[in-house]
């Protein structure tokens, strides 16, 4: 939430800022924010996207070799100009970006005003603008002294850039819980929420860790604490292509997401299937696996999309490993006084690894002794840091805020750890085992062919584009592919929907049923395939539109459903896979059609790195 730019060093910062800017939009595109060091430092801000502000800009100075840029997803204050970052404190010496929150800001507000300060917006980050200042004016101090003495002052979650009006040559930089980036160039450095903005100009990356600060000048960079430990700067470099950060000729980079999952599971499975020797080695827990294995409990925590993949994950793991697993929301976890035994294992999800409530749950699942293993797609990422061990996924940069790619590489990586689980544990015949890792490698070309399909989705998402209302039901695996489509139908159209189990559907939600509700029924052919025949029926009684996505071939859904989806059979433990694709198509058709912009849905953005 919120993408910070920054950049020092002799080129023009400005088209670097706004270009690093237009690369993290999918954080944040509340409003969008610039200032440039100067002899006066010049800021323009404004209520929008990225492209108004390099519209407000036109005409105007944007000369300058430092600079920092901003694209917010709001917290505190509606999203207007007054409220877009950079912030300058009262009396102009320092200038700020801020990506999280400062949860102690009203205080610290009271006591600043007690001192004189007024304040122009309704932003927390102002008031650490101030808090700096204070401290810098009444202390006599540098301002990197009084950014961390103001700092220790401070409740929340920051990734801050920051420059004083007196001190010209440099950035200061923070992080603690919301991620920050540092690129090293020569004679020059970057800074950014991530490292997409950073790797067309050096692929060199510091990672900051939480309670670090950086003084960046051209030529120097000191590394230390907040309080004042120097620390050795840590140089990685980062694997991450121009390309994969592209649209590539598609119109939206969550088509190009979908259409790009059969390369994504490939990757994530590539290297760690071995279909010749029936063997999976996930090099990433191979010092936990005996642990695993003997887990009395396995308890799986993510958010939104990351926690429907775990619950395909509690199927897997009970079905192919007989572990018992619970799922929970990390939001809900982190709150509710968990039972934590230190035999417990932990699966954390997420594809950003910077999820503020999956961090959280992480702490408090380590302070109680549990193992915690992540699954998480950005490499770098915090979660990957703070995990005792864990698995990538190989999705690539997701860009879309709707997750797609990653939610079918997260189950990929669950479904090769519930195989090795299974084969440690003797839970699996080889010969179960072996039909498994095979057909696993067969689902991108199994995807392939569903994504041939598209016209099919169009066709149904025209008819239904002005619902009101959708319903999902599936039974077992499909249960969470059921959620998950109705999560991808809500945040990028907008219209109303629920997943629901289809057994469920006549303990309540059967009374929405009318001729105007599309019901989405995944019905391909398992072990429930009989049980939700009858769910079908029901529906039909009530004169709901059904729309089934079947096994290839079906007749006896197609004779009743007023929509199949044909796509082609697989197993039932990798059912996931394959059944969410059609969903995923319908919704993205739906949200185009209505007008919607899916790749910025409103109110939404990637990577929550607020509670
Ligand atoms: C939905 C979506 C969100 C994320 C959730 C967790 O399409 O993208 O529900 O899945 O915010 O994010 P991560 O996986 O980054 O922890």
């Amino acid at each position: 939430m919120c993408g910070i730019v920054g950049y020092i060093g002799d080129k023009k910062a400005f088209p670097i800022i706004i270009n690093g800017l237009k690369r993290l939009e999918y954080r944040g595109y509340d409003s969008a924010g610039i200032a440039l060091v100067n002899e006066e430092t010049l800021t323009y801000k404004c209520k929008g996207k990225v492209s108004d502000l390099e519209n407000f800009v036109k005409g105007k100075n944007i000369n300058g070799n430092i600079g920092m840029g901003h694209t917010r997803w709001a917290t505190h204050g509606e999203p207007n100009d007054v409220n877009a970052h950079p912030q300058i404190s009262q009396n102009g010496y320092f200038t700020i970006i801020h990506n999280g929150i400062i949860e102690n800001y009203s205080r610290l507000k009271k006591k600043l005003i007690d001192r004189g300060y007024k304040f122009e917006s309704d932003t927390d980050t102002e008031v650490l603008a101030n808090l700096i200042e204070y401290i810098y004016l009444k202390g006599k101090v540098n301002a990197e002294i009084a950014v961390r003495l103001a700092l220790t002052k401070v409740i929340g979650a920051y990734g801050l850039v920051i420059t004083c009006k007196e001190e010209k040559d440099k950035i200061i930089a923070a992080r603690k819980g919301s991620p920050l980036v540092i690129g090293v160039g020569k004679g020059e450095y970057f800074l950014a929420s991530d490292a997409t903005p950073i790797v067309e100009h050096t692929k060199s990356v510091i990672y900051l860790n939480d309670d670090d600060v950086a003084i960046l000048k051209k030529d120097e960079l000191i590394l230390k604490t907040i309080s004042n430990n120097r620390l050795t700067p840590k140089i990685q470099k980062i694997d991450l292509e121009i390309g994969k950060i592209d649209k590539n000729g598609f119109e939206h980079f969550m088509l190009k997401e979908i259409f790009e999952q059969p390369r994504a599971i490939n990757d994530t499975f590539r290297g760690r299937v071995n279909v010749d020797f029936s063997t999976i080695h996930l090099g990433g827990l191979y010092n936990v696996i005996p642990k695993l294995a003997d887990a009395k409990r396995i308890i799986i925590i993510g958010c939104g999309t990351s926690w429907h993949a775990g619950l395909v994950g509690e199927y897997l793991f009970e079905d192919l490993a007989r572990i018992p697993v619970e799922v929970e929301y990390a939001s809900e976890f982190r709150y509710r006084k968990p039972i934590i035994n230190s035999d417990d294992i932990i699966i954390a999800i997420s594809q950003s690894g910077e999820t503020a409530d999956t961090l959280a749950a992480i702490k408090l699942a380590k302070e109680a002794g549990a193992t915690v293993l992540g699954i998480c797609n950005v490499v770098g990422s915090s979660i990957p840091r703070y995990t005792d061990a864990g698995v990538y996924t190989h999705a690539g940069p997701e860009i879309g805020v709707a997750s797609t790619k990653a939610f079918t590489a997260q189950v990929t990586v669950l479904t090769m750890m519930a195989l090795v689980l299974a084969e440690k544990r003797n839970t699996l015949t080889e010969k179960d085992k072996l039909k498994l890792i095979k057909e696993l490698t067969e689902i991108p070309g199994i995807i392939e062919k569903i994504l041939k399909n598209s016209e099919d989705y169009k066709k149904i998402a025209e008819l239904y584009k002005d619902a009101s209302n959708f319903l999902y039901l599936g039974r077992g695996y499909l249960f969470p592919v059921a959620l998950e489509g109705a999560l991808k139908l809500k945040e990028i159209s907008y219209i109303h929907a629920e997943g629901y189990p289809a057994a469920e559907m006549k303990h309540g939600p059967i009374a929405l049923i009318d001729q105007n509700m599309p019901v989405v029924v995944i019905a391909t052919k398992d072990k429930s395939y009989e049980k939700i025949v009858s769910n079908i029926q029901e529906v039909k009684a009530r004169n709901g539109i059904v729309i089934a996505v079947v096994s290839e071939g079906d007749t006896v859904i197609k004779s009743m459903a007023d929509h199949v989806l044909e796509i082609p059979d697989t197993y039932e433990a990798l059912s996931p896979l394959t059944t969410v694709i059609p969903l995923q198509l319908l919704s993205y058709y739906i949200a185009v059609m209505r007008g919607c912009n899916v790749d910025q849905p409103r109110n939404l953005a990637k990577s929550v790195t607020v509670e």
